[in-house]
């Protein structure tokens, strides 16, 4: 970070790195903050007004799947860093009405944008047993996804998260003995393909690369192995100087790499971290620097 370097937040939440960012560029660094969710907008046009007002801050309101527009919009490029941080907030997970959690019922939702789209409820509603099942297996993960499928379809219509948490309980029989909650992968399932999340991600990568200045830094934060798996082979192609050809064991080509990668392992975080902030445990930090 430096003095009156250019930033992009992709997933400004609480608006708490891109609160980090406009200190260390202080006095004059900008940041452009992007959110789906129109509350994390308004909420951290509040907090953060003072920065407005200074210019030193843009919010727009849009899916990072349209960074490069919004950038170019705004006049906002190259730029010395981008910021993307995965996946929900806590003030989304915590808003019962955001549908998003299992420990507190409410309306089945979770959308990060709820002005478009469909809702999880919708999804589960419309869709067949056969579809729903491999969505749960693909993005949950789950081993028992064509049992929790069948037992959703049969207690159609869904509503509530409630109502959604008790149904894959009942299909998988309890949670004697789990450390986690036995609709976990099922919600995080839904999460993924309510708003798109592995799409947007794939999406942005390229524009996040066009955007930075040589020297310039991308960072991820991913919370679960499907994110981080396309944001490691990603950077791992991107960073190449010899690209080989799978058809001939002689063959290939060399490439101008476009990325270094500064984290060989993803960075983790530290037991305090995970003491203060229990949603860190699956966090995994990767970094890469535009050559
Ligand atoms: C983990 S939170 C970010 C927290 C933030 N770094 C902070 O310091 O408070 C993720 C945020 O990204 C947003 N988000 C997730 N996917 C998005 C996408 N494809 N486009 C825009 N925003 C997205 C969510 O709405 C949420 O507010």
């Amino acid at each position: 970070m430096r003095p009156g370097g250019r930033y992009i937040d992709g997933t400004l939440g609480g608006g708490g790195h891109t609160e980090a960012i406009l200190h260390h560029s202080a006095p004059n660094g900008q940041v452009l903050g992007l959110d789906a969710d129109p509350a994390a907008i308004r909420r951290v046009t509040e907090r953060l007004g003072q920065a407005i007002t200074q210019r030193r801050l843009v919010l727009v309101h849009t899916a990072f799947e349209r960074m490069a527009s919004v950038a170019a919009e705004q006049a906002f490029a190259p730029v010395d860093g981008i910021l993307l941080d995965l996946g929900l907030s806590s003030f989304q997970l915590e808003t019962p009405e955001r549908g998003f959690a299992f420990a507190h019922d409410g309306p089945l939702d979770m959308r990060f944008d709820p002005t478009q789209g469909e809702s999880a409820a919708d999804l589960l509603n419309r869709r067949s047993a056969d579809e729903i099942a491999n969505l749960i297996y693909e993005y949950g993960e789950e081993r028992m996804s064509r049992r929790i499928a069948r037992v959703i379809v049969d207690n159609r219509p869904i509503a509530t998260t409630g109502q959604l948490a008790a149904l894959v309980e009942k299909a998988v029989g309890g949670r004697k003995g789990q450390r986690i909650h036995p609709a976990t992968r099922t919600f995080q399932a839904l999460r993924i393909a309510v708003n798109d999340e592995l799409g947007q991600l794939e999406r942005v990568l390229e524009q996040a690369l066009s955007l930075l200045a040589p020297g310039g830094r991308l960072a991820i934060i991913s919370f679960h192995s499907l994110e981080d798996r396309i944001v490691k082979l990603w950077m791992r192609e991107q960073s190449r100087d010899y690209v080989p050809d799978p058809t001939n064991i002689y063959g290939g080509r060399t490439q101008k790499p476009s990325v270094t990668v500064l984290t060989k392992r993803p960075l983790v975080a530290s037991d305090e971290e995970m003491a203060r902030n229990p949603r860190s445990r699956s966090a995994k930090l990767r970094i890469a620097e535009k050559c």
